[in-house]
């Protein structure tokens, strides 16, 4: 038995955050973000707006769009490096949101690999044959921990997310197959230093700022495109393919240069490559589910295609998927 996504959905908040508006606020220019990363904005939430309540938007969505009902949902899986609390999940708030009284749920931590972390997770729950109707998101509100200040980090980020629904499939539709990787000897070139159990939130840590992102981007960006491409390369030698084979390539969006490097190392075509950070800056968890459903929305799938996923993100964390799409 194999796991297929039968809906898809997206949720970017209304406000947005241009390259004009960072001008003003910290030393850069619109010219520097724009060829150095591709983006030209990102939304941001609006007060208030938690990562929950984009879930419950995306949960929403996914029912909607597949006729399920919330009592028909068994498990909710919400990966997200910024969860509504520290203790309890944003997966327990969206189940609570939606009433979706016959699920269980947990978050997933992997930064921006935690989309493909989180469907491994509900794709080897439903193949046990025990799980019938899993919803997987990817959302982060990059807000609540960038500071804005700082031009190496707040440039990039924004709030967004997505999700899938995850149903059985008894025949060749479907996750065909994924390659993950951790390696937590990165964790020191992006993290957040504060605020969990290694230095708590104090006086003194809210005065150094250290409850902020804080990146070594020369070093992450050098790691991203060497593991971003190798593990996209490693899943279609695996599976005997060729790039010409892939229909459609949807890369975690964290910076142009690094998609770019990575599709012309797998052999793929600029047409073949799916690129939104223009919009939306790097959503972390959600960049890819955001894609996916603009793609779906875009008829930029079709039954049969074969589908490509890859990620790079904090930890370190990377991996990649490979997907044969069906009716969506
Ligand atoms: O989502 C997964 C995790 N994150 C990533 O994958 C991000 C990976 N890293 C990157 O995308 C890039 O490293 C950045 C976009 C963060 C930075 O681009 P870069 O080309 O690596 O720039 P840099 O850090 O090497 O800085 C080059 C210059 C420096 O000036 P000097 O020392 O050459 O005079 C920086 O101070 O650009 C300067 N700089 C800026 N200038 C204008 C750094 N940030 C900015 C800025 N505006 N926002």
């Amino acid at each position: 038995m194999k796991a297929k996504i039968t809906a898809t959905a997206r949720y970017l908040p209304k406000r947005t955050l241009s390259n004009q508006d960072l001008e003003k606020m910290v030393d850069t220019t619109d010219e520097w973000i724009r060829s150095r990363t591709g983006i030209e904005k990102r939304h941001l939430v609006a007060e208030g707006e938690a990562t929950s309540d984009m879930g419950k938007k995306i949960a929403d969505q996914l029912l909607a769009r597949s006729g399920k009902s919330a009592e028909d949902i068994d498990l909710i899986l919400v990966a997200t490096s910024t969860p509504d609390y520290l203790v309890v999940s944003t997966a327990a708030m969206v189940q609570d949101k939606i009433n979706a009284v016959n699920a269980w749920g947990f978050d997933i931590v992997a930064a921006c690999t935690g989309f493909i972390y989180a469907m491994e997770t509900g794709v080897k729950m439903i193949e046990s044959g025990k799980y019938k109707n899993v919803i997987v998101i990817g959302a982060d509100t990059m807000s609540s921990i960038i500071n804005y200040a700082d031009r190496n980090t707040c440039i990039i980020f924004g709030d967004g997310g997505g999700g899938v629904l995850l149903e059985p499939s008894d025949n060749d539709i479907g996750v065909l197959d994924s390659i993950l990787y951790t390696d937590g000897s990165g964790s020191k070139y992006l993290n957040v230093p504060a605020g969990g159990s290694v230095q708590p939130a104090s006086k003194d840590t809210i005065e150094k700022k250290m409850h902020y992102v804080i990146q070594d981007g020369k070093t992450v960006f050098k790691f991203a495109v060497k593991n971003m491409a190798d593990v996209s390369k490693e899943i279609i030698d695996k599976n005997g393919l060729k790039g010409d084979d892939i229909s459609l390539f949807i890369p975690h969006q964290a910076n142009k240069r690094i998609i770019d490097a990575t599709a012309k190392r797998c052999g793929l075509h600029e047409d073949q490559v799916f690129v939104n950070i223009n919009r939306y800056g790097n959503t972390t968890a959600g960049t890819i589910p955001i894609a996916i459903d603009e793609a779906v929305e875009m008829s930029r799938l079709a039954k049969d295609d074969l589908l490509l996923l890859a990620a790079f993100g904090g930890g370190f964390t990377w991996g990649s998927m490979l997907i044969r799409w069906g009716n969506v």
